[in-house]
């Protein structure tokens, strides 16, 4: 196998945290972006996951910022190498239905959900492009294929990642570059954690496995569709969802 250099954004959250494991275990060279407001709180994370045996690096982006993430992918080049293998695994929610959603709640989920897969994306496909290697997984959502009620800006940010990663795909199809999506569904993380309680029970209720995800559920998924023996599937939308929403 040979050693990568891994980036995941949003990788101290807890889908990014299993991400960047499973990434590490494969023997990659891993780095986590995090949120730069939030140094203290990454550092604490990155000295957890070595006191584990995870060696995983640091990089401060803020990837609703075209200009910051041209700053952080040069110096992750400089101090890890150019980066191989991209997981766009960054995301917020600013759930409300429309008719309350203020336009500061709409701007926020598409500039850092969507925007920001753009703008990481756009500062690593160079480097990708002229090694002739790359791997691009985009983490998108179960409410990006089917819609989820109070989440207009999610579902719209979610389902506008996967027509990027289509439109990326066919356009690195012929240079040794794989993009897919992975859509999770409910998995137990933070972010699900700050659902209403009984909103979250109904949901569980309607998922056919009738339970949550496991951040490792969808680290599996990324770790293969990032490895080498992934040669042939581009521009694919894996559902990782409990069977909440079957695609065709
Ligand atoms: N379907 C249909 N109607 C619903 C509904 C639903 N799922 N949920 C609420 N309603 C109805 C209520 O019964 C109520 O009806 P009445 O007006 O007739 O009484 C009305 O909608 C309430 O509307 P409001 O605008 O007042 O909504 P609210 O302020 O009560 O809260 C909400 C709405 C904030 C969206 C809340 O329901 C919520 O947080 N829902 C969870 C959304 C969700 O799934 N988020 C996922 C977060 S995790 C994640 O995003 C990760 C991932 O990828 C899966």
């Amino acid at each position: 196998m040979t050693k990568r250099v891994a980036l995941v954004t949003g990788g101290t959250g807890g889908i990014g945290s299993a991400i960047c494991r499973e990434l590490c275990s494969r023997g990659h060279t891993v780095v986590a972006g995090y949120y730069p407001p939030e140094k203290e709180a990454a550092e604490a994370w990155q000295k957890q996951k070595r006191d584990k045996g995870f060696d995983i690096g640091l990089a401060a982006i803020d990837v609703s910022d075209f200009a910051d993430c041209e700053r952080a992918v040069n110096q992750i080049g400089g101090e890890f190498g150019g980066v191989d293998i991209l997981v766009n695994c960054a995301g917020i929610t600013r759930d409300g239905t429309l008719k309350k959603m203020s336009e500061a709640n709409w701007t926020a989920v598409i500039k850092t959900n969507l925007d920001g897969a753009f703008h990481v994306t756009r500062h690593v496909i160079n480097g990708m492009l002229d090694r002739g290697w790359g791997r691009i997984v985009n983490i998108a959502s179960v409410n990006g294929q089917r819609g989820q009620f109070g989440q207009a800006n999610y579902s719209a940010a979610k389902a506008g990642m996967h027509g990027f990663t289509m439109a990326v795909a066919l356009e690195t199809a012929t240079k040794g570059i794989t993009v897919n999506t992975v859509s999770p569904g409910y998995i137990a993380t933070a972010m699900t954690e700050a659902m209403p309680e009984e909103v979250l029970k109904s949901i569980i209720n309607s998922i056919p496995m009738r339970r949550m995800g496991s951040p490792d559920e969808i680290a599996n998924a990324v770790g293969w569709l990032a490895s080498e023996e992934n040669s042939y599937t581009t521009g694919a939308n894996i559902p990782v969802n409990g069977g909440l929403f079957a695609s065709h």
